[in-house]
């Protein structure tokens, strides 16, 4: 079948880096069914599973990148990240000769995958844990406050506390309303401060799980001490903080992930006032926020909590609303490679790691670039530079999204 349109060989190309990856693609049913047994294998766990999921995403990642509906099996064929995925071709297959997949149809309805969603929705509980109270039984919230309520974290108990706020998609507007109210302290601390939003806003998403912060000083150094200033400052709206000092300084890794990185930074459940609240002290109701959570929000992750989640019921006009908000430090000097792992998304970074690594002898982190060759690191003061360095063609943060 000849194609009139002409394709950009990128959109092929073997890293999804290299690719131009829109937020909106036209072949969003098949990488939403890829993206869910992508999920289904890390919930299972287990170095192949997670292998497995890897491979599902960078088929997704193909498909997100492909610029036509795909109208036929050879079309996929042709995608470098399909061909050898057997599983993927024929789950495309189903969706393409049927418009379902029976496979992700019955994953969907699945208890057990059902119950995993309901757990890792819980902030601080991941695929692991999750298992584990299956494992013994438990199916609901309740079931997890009544039996395991003694071996929660902080960080367990404050996400089951706020289980149905924070299961609500951030919109943009609230992000920028914690964006204001985070800049005017952090200016009064330190004058000249940077403080801009990352991560799937600036990707162009419309809402998100959470607002990133990145925050600098165009001076060097400036940044130290202002994370600590800045969190009393904001006591008033902080419901939980993690706080982590930087360890990017040191010789020996502390025994944070190697996935993560080496910024002085703080994770936070952040309590934002509701908009008539904030700006005529909740003089009417019609704004506020409900504390059912009826509205909006992966429906599958909603359930009746007895009264003691979210808000007490006697207080039953909730003003305010529970919001995922991660602080990130960094020094001038890092701040280019900073923006671009907290920009994401999550595949692209690991893709143009991968590409360095492999195709450049660099190393790529969220601290800089390492010229293994010359043995040097390279500086970059855009992003646009860090691309330039990696001889890769620029791609905007909207164009991240594999
Ligand atoms: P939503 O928040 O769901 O809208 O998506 P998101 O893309 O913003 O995801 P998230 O907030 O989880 O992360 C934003 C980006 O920061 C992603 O690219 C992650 O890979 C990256 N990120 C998150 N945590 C860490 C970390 O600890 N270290 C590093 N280096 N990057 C991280
Ligand atoms: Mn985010
Ligand atoms: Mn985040």
């Amino acid at each position: 079948a000849e194609d009139p349109i002409e394709v950009d060989p990128y959109q092929n190309a073997k890293y999804s880096c290299q690719r131009v990856t829109p937020l909106v693609n036209p072949n969003q049913k098949y990488s939403d069914a890829l993206e869910l047994l992508e999920k289904h294998a890390e919930f299972l766990g287990g170095d192949n599973n997670l292998a497995r999921a890897l491979a599902f995403r960078k088929a997704s990642a193909a498909l997100r990148a492909h610029p036509r509906p795909i109208k036929s099996m050879s079309e996929v064929e042709n995608l470098n990240d399909l061909k050898g995925g057997k599983h993927c071709k024929r789950v495309i297959q189903e969706i393409l000769e049927d418009n379902f997949s029976t496979e992700v149809e019955n994953i969907q309805s699945d208890e057990w995958f059902q119950t995993m969603q309901t757990f890792t929705g819980i902030f601080g509980c991941g695929s692991t844990t999750a298992r584990k109270w299956y494992e013994k039984g438990h199916r609901t919230l309740d079931d997890i406050m009544q039996s395991e309520g003694g071996s929660l974290t902080l960080e367990q108990m404050k996400g089951i506390e706020h289980y149905n706020d924070l299961n609500t998609p951030v919109t943009r507007c609230e992000a920028e309303r914690v964006l204001n109210i985070v800049r005017n302290e952090a200016e009064k601390i330190l004058p000249g401060v940077t403080v801009i939003i990352t991560g799937g806003f600036i990707r162009g998403k419309s809402s998100g799980h959470d607002v990133d912060f990145l925050i600098s000083h165009p001076e060097e150094g400036k940044e130290e001490g202002l994370l600590a200033k800045l969190l009393q400052n904001l006591r008033k709206y902080l419901l939980y903080t993690d706080i982590q000092r930087k360890t990017y300084g040191e010789v020996s890794s502390s025994k944070r992930q190697n996935t993560m990185d080496r910024f002085e930074r703080c994770f936070s459940i952040f309590k934002l006032p509701s908009e008539s609240e904030a700006s005529e002290n909740g003089a009417k109701g019609e704004e506020r926020y409900q504390d059912d959570g009826q509205e909006g929000g992966n429906p599958s992750k909603k359930m009746k909590m007895s009264s003691e989640v979210d808000s007490p019921k006697s207080d039953n006009k909730k003003t305010w609303i529970a919001r995922r908000v991660d602080f990130v430090i960094t020094p001038a000097s890092q701040h280019p490679f900073a923006l671009m792992g907290w920009t994401g998304s999550r595949m692209f970074c690991r893709s143009i790691r991968d590409y360095a690594n492999k195709e450049m002898n660099m190393i790529l982190t969220s601290h800089g670039l390492f010229d293994k060759t010359k043995n040097q690191f390279l500086e970059a003061k855009t992003e646009r530079e860090i691309f330039e360095h990696l001889n890769l063609p620029y791609r905007e943060p909207c164009e991240r999204n594999c």
